[in-house]
């Protein structure tokens, strides 16, 4: 078998840890007996700096024929933000239907919490983000600029339909996983939108008896995800909530570094992508040192999406061991003083 996938190796440590990881991408494939043919697409800042464009016109045409997309990170200091990323990660996400993202959060053995007291395997959860709609709609404007009177306006936007189906598929994962079921909203100031979403989540809740559910409000969920991270098991939030949860996700369970996604199109209409949840990391680039941990483990949801399961294991199953083991390389977000290239050479001979 023979996948299709589109890399995008991207900006800052992007390229690094795209270019690092794909030999080991290249090793599980051999050995479970099917090949990952990557295409690599030079889409990026560095092409926007050039001619004004951060991926062709027909990009999303061209990235339609893949099986999957890999992705390493998009951000570049001398571009603005709003522009790179409104010009090729958002498009992506939202042109191929991608409503749901993935975000696991494990803690590793081997892996230092900085919340005291946390040993491997006390923290295990996974976040359901909404990932085409809510707060990252481009629906607003600006207005009067340079005027006492100047507007901004960005108005969120919740349909029944995208709020249906990630509340749905965060309760499926509940069924797979312990039967807990974590909502996260504002609604005590949202009033429309939230409450809009909690109501959902009841009515959805009704189809699943057997899940507990709990809803928390975003300020007393960040301070939970601190106090007590061992009580989640399935989180499901709006895109934003989502976004700025999972960065703390990321860090009470080690590092940036080892956090992956999957932004998944549910009707498998379009390709899905897998990324690290990290960005583009401008203050170590180049310095050799970006852990490429995240996007081995966003290859590994990739290839079980790719319906390789074995071959994800294997990968789980690499880094899984790499980290329990004292003597290997980690990169210096993991308190370790080695190279991305020492981390990848160990982990291709684990494999
Ligand atoms: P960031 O995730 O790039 O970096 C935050 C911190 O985590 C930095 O100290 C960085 O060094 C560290 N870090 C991140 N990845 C790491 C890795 N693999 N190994 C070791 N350390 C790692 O977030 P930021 O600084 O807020 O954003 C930088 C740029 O990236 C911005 O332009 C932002 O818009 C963009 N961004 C892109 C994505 C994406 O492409 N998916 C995600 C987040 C941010
Ligand atoms: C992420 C990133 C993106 C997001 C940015 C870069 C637009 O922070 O994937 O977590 O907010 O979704
Ligand atoms: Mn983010």
């Amino acid at each position: 078998m023979v996948y299709h996938v589109a890399s995008i190796p991207g900006d800052g440590i992007g390229p690094e840890v795209v270019d690092a990881a794909r030999p080991v991408f290249e090793d599980v494939s051999e050995r479970f007996g099917f090949e990952l043919a990557l295409t690599q697409h030079d889409w990026g800042s560095e092409r926007h700096l050039e001619d004004g464009s951060m991926m062709p016109d027909d990009g999303l045409e061209e990235l339609e024929e893949y099986d999957a997309i890999l992705l390493g990170a998009i951000g570049h200091p001398d571009v603005p933000d709003h522009v790179t990323l409104n010009n090729l990660l958002l498009p992506i996400r939202k042109g191929f239907d991608q409503a749901i993202c993935k975000r696991p959060a494990i803690l590793f053995d081997g892996v230092e919490s900085p919340l005291e007291g946390y040993e491997g395997g006390d923290i295990d959860f996974v976040v359901y983000r909404e990932n085409t709609e809510g707060e990252y709609a481009n629906v607003g404007g600006q207005e009067h600029p340079g005027h006492g009177h100047e507007i901004a306006v960005q108005s969120s936007v919740f349909t029944r339909a995208g709020t249906e189906r990630i509340v749905r598929a965060a309760f499926e994962a509940a069924t797979e996983r312990e039967g807990h079921l974590t909502s996260i909203t504002k609604s005590n100031a949202q009033a429309h939108s939230m409450v809009f979403w909690d109501q959902i989540v009841e009515e959805i809740a009704e189809e699943y008896p057997e899940i507990t559910v709990e809803r928390l409000l975003v300020d007393a969920a960040s301070m939970d995800f601190i106090r007590r991270p061992e009580q989640f098991d399935v989180v499901v939030a709006s895109n934003l909530f989502g976004d700025i949860l999972t960065d703390i996700g990321a860090i009470i369970t080690g590092s940036m570094g080892l956090a992956p996604s999957a932004n998944v199109n549910p009707s498998k209409e379009y390709p899905s992508m897998f990324e690290p949840v990290h960005g583009s990391a401008p203050d170590i680039v180049g310095d050799g040192v970006a852990n490429p941990l995240a996007t081995v483990l966003s290859g590994a949801m990739m290839v079980d999406h790719l319906s390789e399961p074995e071959a994800s294991d294997a990968l789980w199953g690499a880094v899984t061991d790499q980290l329990a083991d004292p003597d290997a390389p980690r990169t210096p977000d993991l308190g370790g003083s080695s190279g991305t290239e020492d981390v990848i050479e160990d982990l291709r001979t684990r494999l």
